[in-house]
């Protein structure tokens, strides 16, 4: 299996992303491929994880960054898996402040490989990171 894990920027106006749309599309089409993973966005960026056969998850990537609503899809990790690390869900949308769940971590410890820039930016959509500004 491959997980790939990437980063892009919406084309629609500042915090109006059509997640619905998008995670509709995203469950249908990842239900039948086999694929499963995580979509974080605060309606503005995007984060996601897709993960499953290798033959589907490149599939699934190669339209992905064609898709016109988003831009500057910036791959952060792409790798051979044993196991799936984000469960079963076809889908699962997270946005900024939703509570903390077992997958965050994973999500940090990926993200600890990123440039400062970029982790900086997208610890703000993990819920845990939320939680530790606060205090
Ligand atoms: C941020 C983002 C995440 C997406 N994630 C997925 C996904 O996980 N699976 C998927 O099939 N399409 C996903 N899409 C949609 C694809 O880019 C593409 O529009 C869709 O797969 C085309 O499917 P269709 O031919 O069935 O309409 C995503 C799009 C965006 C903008």
């Amino acid at each position: 299996m491959r997980q790939i894990l990437y980063i892009s920027v919406s084309t629609a106006p500042a915090g109006k992303a059509d997640l619905a749309a998008i995670l509709e599309q995203s469950r249908h089409n990842n239900a039948i491929d086999g694929v499963t993973g995580l979509l974080w966005s605060d309606g503005t960026h995007f984060m996601q994880v897709i993960e499953g056969p290798a033959t589907s998850v490149e599939a699934t990537f190669g339209r992905i960054i064609l898709d016109s609503r988003h831009r500057d899809v910036e791959t952060l990790h792409d790798r051979p898996i044993e196991a799936r690390g984000f469960g079963s869900w076809s889908m699962i949308l997270k946005r900024a402040g939703d509570p903390v769940d077992v997958y965050d971590a994973k999500m940090r410890r990926l993200l600890s490989n990123a440039s400062d820039g970029i982790s900086e930016r997208f610890r703000r959509l993990i819920a845990t990171s939320a939680a530790d500004a606060r205090d």
